[in-house]
C-alpha cells in the first residue's frame, strides 16, 4: 500500500503527460515559455486571481511574496507554529522575525484571537496556513490585517482546490501561494509552486524578483532570486490539471468514507463551516498515536506525522526564545496527530484495510 499513489496516477494519465512533455522537448524552450504562461493563465482563472507566477517551489513562492513587500530586519510576521517549516523559514531567511500564534484545536489552523494578540507595532504581515487542505479563517485574518494595516499571504501549499464561502484558496487578498511538490493535491514531477495576487503592484514586483530582479534583460533593478517554474513541470501540471476537478471529488469521497468508518474510535478531521476540504493530508487524532502508528506499520499500512515537533520547539528557531509550554494546542496536536494513506487513486480495498487495522487496534 502506498501513502500517496503517484504510480497509479501516472499509469492513468501517461499519454497526456508524455504528450505535454514532448511538446516542450520539441520546442527546446525550457524556462519562461508558453507552457508556464498557459498554466499561469489557467490557474489564475481557477482561483479567481488576476495574476499568477510559476515559482521554483512553494517555499520560493512564500519567499518572493515576502520580498515583494520588502520584508527585512525589524519586521515581525505572524504565523502558525503548527506547519511545515518553510512557512516560517522564509521569514527568518529575510532577517525578519516569525511571531507564532497558537492554533484552533478543531481546524488546526491559526486562531484569529491569538493572532490579534500577537500584533505589535513591528508587525508587517500575517501568513495564515490553510493546513491539511482546508482554508484558514481568511475573513477574520483580513479584518485584523485591515485594522492594523498589515498584508496577508495565505500559505495554500496544502489547500489548492479548497473553497471557503464560495471562493477558492489562493484567490484571497492580498497574496496566495501554493506548492506543486509531487505529493500535493496538484503535484508536478519535481519542485514547483505558484504565487497568486490581484494586486498589480505586487504582481509587477514578483515578476522581476523571481527572475534575478530583471524586468528587462540584463538590467537588474533589485536583488532577486532564480525562482522560476520550468516548462517541463508546467507541462506535467497542465496534463494533470485537466483531471484535477475529478480528483478533488475522489479525494472528498475517500475522506468521507474514512470519517464515517472511524469517527467512533478516533478524532476525524472536522471541516469548518463554509469550507471544502481537499485532504492534502487525511489526519486523525488519538492519545494512543505512537502505538497505533507502530501497529499500522507492522501490518503494512504506511502513515506519517504532520508534524511531530511544532516550530517554536525546533532547534532552528531556538533563538526566538519560545518556551516548551508556549502554544499548548500545537504541542498537544503534534503528539496526537497521524496522517493516513490518501490520494485520488487510493483504492477502496486499501482504504478498507486501513480502516480494518485501525478498528482492530481499538478492539472494535
Ligand atoms: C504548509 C506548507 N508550506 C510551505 C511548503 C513548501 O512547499 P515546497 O515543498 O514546494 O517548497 C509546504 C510543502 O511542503 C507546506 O506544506
Amino acid at each position: 500500500m502506498r501513502f500517496v499513489d503517484l504510480h497509479s496516477q501516472f499509469a492513468a494519465y501517461e499519454s497526456e503527460i508524455r504528450e505535454q512533455m514532448d511538446a516542450v522537448l520539441k520546442t527546446a524552450q525550457f524556462i519562461l515559455g508558453p507552457k508556464g504562461a498557459e498554466l499561469e493563465r489557467r490557474l489564475a482563472a481557477y482561483v479567481g486571481a488576476k495574476h499568477a507566477f510559476g515559482c521554483s517551489s512553494g517555499t520560493d513562492a512564500l519567499l518572493l511574496s515576502l520580498m515583494s513587500y520588502g520584508v527585512g530586519p525589524g519586521d515581525e510576521i505572524i504565523t502558525s507554529p503548527f506547519t511545515f517549516i518553510a512557512t516560517a523559514e522564509v521569514i527568518s531567511l529575510l532577517g525578519a522575525t516569525p511571531v507564532f500564534a497558537d492554533i484552533d484545536p478543531v481546524s488546526y489552523n491559526i486562531d484569529p484571537v491569538k493572532m490579534e494578540e500577537a500584533v505589535t507595532k513591528n508587525t508587517r504581515g500575517i501568513i495564515p496556513v490553510s493546513l491539511y487542505g482546508q482554508c484558514a479563517d481568511v475573513e477574520a485574518t483580513l479584518r485584523i490585517a485591515s485594522e492594523y494595516s498589515l498584508f496577508v499571504i495565505e500559505d495554500g501549499c496544502q489547500s489548492f482546490g479548497a473553497e471557503r464561502n464560495g471562493k477558492r484558496s489562493c484567490g484571497f487578498p492580498h497574496i496566495g501561494t501554493t506548492s506543486f511538490f509531487p505529493s500535493k493535491p496538484l503535484g508536478c514531477y519535481g519542485d514547483g509552486g505558484m504565487v497568486f495576487t490581484s494586486d498589480d503592484g505586487v504582481a509587477d514586483r514578483i515578476s522581476g524578483l523571481r527572475n534575478h530582479g530583471q524586468w528587462e534583460r540584463y538590467r537588474h533593478r533589485a536583488i532577486g532570486i532564480n525562482g522560476r517554474l520550468d516548462e517541463i513541470q508546467a507541462a506535467v501540471l497542465l496534463a494533470k490539471f485537466s483531471r484535477f476537478p475529478s480528483e478533488l471529488d475522489r479525494r472528498a469521497a475517500a475522506g468521507a468514507y474514512y470519517s464515517k468508518a472511524l469517527a467512533d474510535v478516533v478524532a476525524v478531521p472536522a471541516t469548518a463551516q463554509g469550507n471544502t476540504h481537499v485532504y492534502a493530508q487525511y489526519s486523525i487524532r488519538t492519545e494512543r498515536r505512537d502505538d497505533l502508528a507502530a501497529h499500522l506499520s507492522e501490518n503494512g499500512v504506511p502513515t506519517a506525522i504532520h508534524y511531530p515537533v511544532p516550530l517554536h520547539r525546533q532547534e532552528a528557531f531556538a533563538r526566538l526564545g519560545y518556551g516548551e509550554d508556549d502554544f499548548p494546542v500545537s504541542s498537544q496536536v503534534s503528539r496526537e496527530i497521524l496522517s493516513l494513506p490518501m490520494s485520488a487513486f487510493l483504492s477502496r480495498q486499501d482504504q478498507d484495510e486501513v480502516i480494518r487495522q485501525i478498528r482492530r487496534f481499538f478492539g472494535k
